[in-house]
């Protein structure tokens, strides 16, 4: 094995003599007309190891809405890779982001998903922090001497914390370029996103759908933005919908063909893709039609915007978050087996509680915990991570439409929107941030 060779080789695992060194750069491989992903990807913890360091560690990761903390004192907790954060507004206004782990011995200072407090007192020996991370207070702190310092005492921040349209994202990389040189092209579709509402801005105010699958991560990437499964996993939705009254099966059928010509699937820069469909998808979120809404809309930001802002997206800004027509959906991965995802159902702002009322229902209906969708995606990845034990057939095929996407002049991919553009795109940054052990350049 050449030195190359071994500097990529996956860590742990016993190279055998010459033929099989399991080397990551043979992990994807990405041909004219094929492109294959090895399954041992889901399944290795080395691998998942080296994905923490390589590509959580080093990615913007999406840590919580601005609307989730907008008064000084609002708070709450998230992950970053797997280490736990404090997001807060502080007294000056400002979004502060420490970890959660306190100086002392280690403890985790806040238990809370999210909540309303000036500081934090550890539940294991009552030390004070102010919600900026500030030490403030030590109990029986004359047992420490006069010689102890506390100068370094205070929370830690993580390294880097940015926002964009009132979206927080974190770094624990204090190299990585800023955030929007790393959104790129994806900050369009972002505006697109917040610009359904006439102010510009969606909030986070519904509460959160925590679901855990026992299957890897990347299912969960590679689901969102896959327009070939919804024919046959959702086709029990579609009946549901029928038999209920409320739309005929003739209906969606024609929404679909609709959808084939006007719809892509795309594949961005750095691992981003999505799913877009101009005149929405299964004729659901009907409130974009309605006639006020979409003044409202034009007022605000012009009519030659409208198409592009109601075009529904599922949005995916690798590898944490996804922004769907209805909620935000952030993707924590546990283990190779093992992924948590929060659903967060968004609301408009400026717009009349009835239509956020009716796409919530709508949301719940198809994503919410006992809805006719998200179910079953989450019962696919199960199947997913059970066939992928099998390791004798080696790959997995991504290779749909690769022959026929286009590339357009700023790098994205633009595929049928039941091509594996996005999933290929996914997999190239993969490997790239894998190989190079560096975050996006
Ligand atoms: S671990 Fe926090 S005060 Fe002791
Ligand atoms: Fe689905």
């Amino acid at each position: 094995m050449t030195r190359s060779q071994e500097h990529n080789r996956v860590p742990g695992q016993q190279a055998s003599q010459d033929d099989d060194p399991f080397p990551l750069d043979d992990l994807v491989l990405d041909e004219p007309y094929r492109f294959r992903v090895d399954g041992r990807v889901y399944t290795d913890a080395h691998l998942f190891a080296l994905e923490m360091d390589r590509i959580w560690r080093r990615s913007w990761l999406y840590v919580g809405h601005e609307s989730e903390i907008r008064e000084p004192g609002d708070y709450r907790t998230a992950v970053l890779a797997r280490e736990p954060i404090i997001l807060s507004r502080g007294e000056d206004g400002g979004i502060h982001a420490v970890f959660n782990r306190c100086m002392h011995r280690g403890a985790a200072l806040c238990r809370d998903d999210r909540g309303h407090a000036n500081h934090f007192r550890c539940p294991y020996h009552n030390w004070v922090y102010r919600n900026d991370g500030t030490l403030v207070g030590m109990a029986q702190k004359s047992g420490y001497g006069s010689h102890f310092d506390t100068s370094e005492l205070d929370l830690v921040p993580v390294p880097r914390l940015e926002a964009y349209r009132g979206l927080i994202f974190a770094n624990l990389d204090p190299a990585a370029p800023a955030l929007q040189e790393r959104l790129g092209p994806s900050a369009w579709y972002i505006d697109q996103w917040a610009d359904r509402s006439p102010t510009g801005q969606m909030s986070v105010a519904e509460g959160v759908h925590r679901y855990s699958y026992p299957g890897n991560w990347k299912f969960q990437l590679e689901n969102g933005v896959d327009g070939y499964h919804g024919n046959y996993v959702h086709d029990s939705f579609v009946k549901i919908l029928h038999r209920a009254g409320d739309r005929s099966r003739q209906d969606v059928v024609r929404a679909r063909n609709r959808l084939g010509s006007n719809a892509s699937a795309k594949g961005l820069p750095r691992g981003d893709g999505l799913l877009e469909r101009e005149d929405g998808m299964l004729g659901t979120f009907d409130y974009a039609s309605r006639d006020e809404y979409r003044r409202s809309l034009v007022e605000a930001h012009g009519s030659a915007r409208l198409q592009d802002i109601l075009t529904q997206r599922n949005l995916l800004i690798f590898p944490s978050v996804y922004l769907f027509e209805s909620h935000i959906r952030v993707i924590r991965p546990i283990s190779p087996t093992s992924t948590i995802v929060d659903t967060i159902p968004t609301r408009i702002e400026g717009i009349d509680d009835a239509i956020n009322t009716e796409r919530l229902r709508e949301h719940e209906r198809f994503f919410g915990p006992s809805s006719f969708g998200a179910t079953d995606d989450i019962e696919i990845f199960v199947l997913n991570q059970t066939g992928v034990q099998a390791e004798v057939p080696r790959w997995l095929d991504f290779s749909r439409g690769l022959e026929r996407e286009r590339v357009a002049d700023n790098g994205e991919r633009i595929g049928h929107s039941t091509d594996e553009a996005p999933q290929r795109a996914i997999y190239r940054e993969w490997r790239r941030m894998m190989l190079s052990g560096e975050g996006p350049s």
